[in-house]
């Protein structure tokens, strides 16, 4: 969860903030640190630490903001209670400066995640699993039957059309999803009432029409959501679809609104990341695609299936034990992807009393923000030997949850909800790409590209993690039997 940056909006907002620095005679270097802190936050962190000091601190429009690094710091970072997420995440709302601390905030964020984790489970359980799958498979199939038989595709757009499409109609109905017009509008509006940059914080009044959009955005994806619940509470349509199994459970307009956005938000942007670096990074060590491929075929050996069908119904019938337990090579695949992927810095606020780190490691004082990037653990030699390189066979030793070194699904006290349904929708999506596609890619490299030979995401920009440098393309073509 994360606001979109930019480098280039960030080198904006500097030279801005400088200009008016000069005429405000704010101290430059204390700006510059302020907007380095929103803007590179990948790259502030990674420099910032002197030798043997696993804090330091810097301050943002006068909020004290603390970075951590380190084993012992990770661990009261994900585990102190009152270390808070939704407060930590204001720090890039564009409510700043700061608030006033809310006093009786921590109860109410745990009521809120026990609300939403007990509202997925009435739509993610094991009744509804087999339904979840076919559906999820036949609308990655229909997507993916509107692309041409060979051709030259940004995974990162079409990957995220179908994970939105997917998410959408997981959390609503065939009939929200199935109005080609309507819904790319809604999917539009959803995205441009996430589009932030630092300047669109920094300077609200030079991006009024900006602005003004995404308001429009957001009263537009409340009114149709509104609108579409109305006539959904009245229609006689068939009671099986996921908004029926949410107004059956008594959820009132606002609760549901609140539960599709959240969902849509926890989902599309890493969903797509998940799916689209996986493609690129099989793709340069091919023997992993062969290997899937085999997975899968074993995998569908174990089910009686009529060898005339689609592959998508095919996979349909595969139960869910095996999509969670059969595909180790994918789930290796994820892990390693996430791990070389998901190195955003992750935010918190102390709302409690003053917070020491183990081992004399600095504190973090009542009110203060802390930042921590995944890179910390991520992209250490002494945890994962040769951390560029993707490798997914390194986490067949499985993943320690007690030292928090693997975060792709986040750590201790807010790790990913999500997670076991996120993981179905990437290897539906891989399996069906994979056995439907041969695929290369081709990198087109920028004048200033990164000098590293492992394509990396951009870590500023967190929600689309587009690669860091260098475009890189799909030019894929249809093999076997027609999906
Ligand atoms: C590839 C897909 C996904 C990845 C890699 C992912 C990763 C993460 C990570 C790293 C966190 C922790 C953030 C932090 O520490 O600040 C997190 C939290 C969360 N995720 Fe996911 N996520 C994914 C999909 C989903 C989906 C599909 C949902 C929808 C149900 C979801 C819902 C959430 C929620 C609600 C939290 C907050 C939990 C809390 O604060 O207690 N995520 N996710």
């Amino acid at each position: 969860m994360a606001i979109l940056f930019s480098a280039n909006a960030f080198l904006t907002a500097s030279l801005v903030l400088v200009v008016l620095a000069f005429f405000t005679k704010r101290k430059i270097r204390e700006i510059y640190i302020d907007v380095l802190a929103i803007a590179c936050s990948y790259d502030l962190l990674s420099s910032s630490f002197k030798g043997g000091e696993d804090t330091f601190h810097f301050s943002l429009f006068g909020n004290p903001v603390v970075g951590l690094r380190g084993q012992e710091a990770r661990k009261t970072f994900f585990n102190e209670r009152s270390f808070s997420t939704s407060e930590g995440y204001k720090m890039f709302s564009k409510a700043v400066p700061m608030p006033e601390l809310a006093k009786t905030l921590l109860s109410a964020e745990e009521e809120h995640g026990a609300h939403f984790r007990k509202q997925l489970d009435i739509l993610v359980n094991k009744n509804r699993f087999a339904e979840i799958i076919a559906t999820m498979l036949s609308d990655i199939q229909r997507a993916m039957a509107t692309w041409n038989d060979e051709g030259t595709m940004d995974p990162f757009d079409k990957i995220n059309d179908i994970t939105f499409l997917v998410t959408a109609r997981m959390i609503t109905s065939s009939d929200f999803v199935s109005h080609p017009v309507d819904f790319s509008q809604f999917q539009e509006n959803f995205f441009t009432q996430l589009n932030s940059t630092p300047t669109m914080i920094f300077l609200p009044w030079f991006y009024r029409a900006a602005q003004r959009e995404k308001e429009i955005a957001i009263t537009s994806l409340f009114t149709k959501l509104t609108a579409y619940l109305e006539t959904r509470e009245i229609s006689d349509a068939s009671a099986a679809e996921p908004i029926d199994v949410l107004l059956a459970h008594g959820l009132n307009t606002q609760e549901i609104i609140q539960f599709i956005i959240g969902f849509l938000f926890g989902s599309v942007y890493n969903t797509t990341k998940a799916v689209s670096w996986i493609l690129i990074y099989i793709s340069l060590h091919p023997h992993w695609i062969s290997s899937i491929r085999s997975e899968v075929e074993g995998v569908l050996s174990g089910v009686p299936i009529d060898a005339s069908e689609p592959l998508h119904s095919k996979l349909s019938q595969v139960p869910i034990e095996a999509w969670e337990d059969s595909m180790p090579i994918l789930d290796l695949i994820i892990s390693e992807t996430l791990r070389l992927t998901m190195n955003q810095t992750v935010l918190r606020r102390n709302v409690g009393e003053d917070v020491q780190i183990p081992g004399g490691n600095g504190s973090v004082p009542s009110g203060a923000f802390a930042v921590y990037s995944h890179a910390d653990a991520h992209i250490q030699p002494e945890i994962y030997p040769e951390p560029w390189s993707f490798k997914p066979e390194r986490f067949k030793q499985g993943i320690s949850r007690v030292s928090n070194d693997f975060l792709g699904w986040g750590a201790g006290r807010h790790r990913c909800v999500g997670m076991r349904i996120a993981k179905l929708i990437i290897k539906a999506i891989v399996c069906l790409f994979v056995m439907n596609y041969d695929y290369d890619i081709r990198r087109t490299k920028r004048r200033f590209s990164s000098t590293m030979s492992i394509p990396v995401p951009d870590y500023n920009k967190v929600n689309e993690a587009r690669p860091k440098g260098e475009v890189i393309t799909l030019r894929y073509k249809r093999i076997g039997q027609t999906i």
